[in-house]
């Protein structure tokens, strides 16, 4: 790829990561995430179809995209998603394509999505407990997600299998031990998640942040950790076991943000295209690639727009504005 075919914000950063999301449906109702009765479902002829996705996404890999992960709302319920899956690991210049799935279609789908092509998975689990999984995601389905996970582990294609937890004041703290556990125990690398302000309930307060440092020192009081170097653009910290079984993260947007070296952009379910998780304007896709666009102009489009990605996120400034949108139509 020649440099100057690559794509770059007015702040210097080269964007390589992009994050679909292709539903904003899900079958969670996550407490911080979606309230208790749904959203407002976007329309069906409004959502990108496989052919859609799939053009923008061999548009943005021309650029230097390399990192494609799919996401939501929860990407399994969006019908022959599998199917998408096999049309992406067709696109040139796609290095690494992933998924962020909630798990509760995972034993269902894990041989089609290896089969098809992914290459790494995120699972979110919130809760080791059961009645306090129900609690978080309204949902009575850790077993199922257990199963799941299960499921994709026994394919040595995909890997390394991580489960994210959100972590939240009062809550998650009670959780450690557990996490703990399972992550020396199993193939997983465990990741706890800082809440941030994207909720559809709109409850979230600075006081609901747990910091991932008071995570970090209450796992290091149970067991001695060491940190591992960070990757280039990695979201995480990650922290070994100084006994060799098994890692645990931490991604801390809201006490550490990472917004300086961040190289990710996203399109949503309806083709609008976010700079930033906490953006308040977007630039539709949609429209131009309806209405007969040609690649270079949707180039020209996706360029001019990456070009005025923010420079951080204001979320610890007086006067932030949570954007309009929730996570699950953002996609993670
Ligand atoms: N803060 C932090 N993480 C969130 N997620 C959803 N909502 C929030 C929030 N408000 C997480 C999900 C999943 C990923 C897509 O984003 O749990 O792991
Ligand atoms: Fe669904 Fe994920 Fe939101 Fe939970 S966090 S409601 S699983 S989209």
């Amino acid at each position: 790829m020649s440099v100057e075919r690559q794509l770059f914000d007015g702040h210097g950063r080269r964007i390589s990561d992009l994050r679909v999301s292709v539903t904003d449906r899900c079958n969670f109702r996550c407490q911080y995430c979606m309230p208790a009765e749904g959203l407002d479902w976007i329309d069906r002829e409004e959502i990108l179809t496989f052919e859609e996705i799939t053009r923008l996404v061999t548009i943005f890999a021309a650029m230097g995209i390399e990192d494609l992960r799919l996401t939501g709302g929860e990407p399994l319920v969006r019908k022959a998603f599998p199917d998408l899956v096999a049309m992406l690991s067709e696109v040139d210049g796609v290095r690494d394509l992933s998924l962020t799935t909630n798990g509760y279609l995972l034993e269902r789908d894990a041989a089609a999505l290896v089969s098809a092509g992914i290459q790494r998975v995120n699972v979110s689990i919130d809760s080791l407990q059961r009645d306090r999984f129900f609690q978080i995601t309204r949902r009575d389905a850790l077993p199922r997600v257990l199963d799941g996970l299960k499921a994709l582990s026994s394919h040595p294609e995909v890997g390394p299998i991580k489960v994210n937890a959100v972590a939240t004041r009062d809550f998650t703290e009670q959780e450690v031990g557990r996490f703990c556990e399972f992550a020396r125990s199993a193939d997983y690398q465990v990741r706890f998640i800082e809440f941030m302000p994207l909720d559809g309930d709109r409850s979230w307060v600075p006081e609901s942040v747990l910091a991932g440092e008071e995570l970090r020192r209450m796992v290091a009081a149970i067991h001695p950790i060491e940190e591992v170097p960070r990757q280039p653009s990695a979201t995480a910290r990650v922290f070994r076991f100084t006994d060799g079984s098994g890692e645990i993260g931490f991604v801390n947007p809201v006490t550490e943000p990472f917004c300086s070296d961040c190289n990710r952009v996203r399109l949503t379910a309806e083709g609008k295209l976010r700079t930033c998780l906490f953006s308040i304007g977007e630039t539709d896709l949609r429209e131009p690639l309806r209405n007969g666009a040609a690649d270079h102009e949707i180039d020209e489009i996706i360029r001019e727009a990456v070009w005025r990605k923010e420079l951080k996120h204001r979320v610890n400034e007086p006067g932030f504005r949570q954007p309009p949108r929730t996570m699950s139509a953002i996609g993670g």
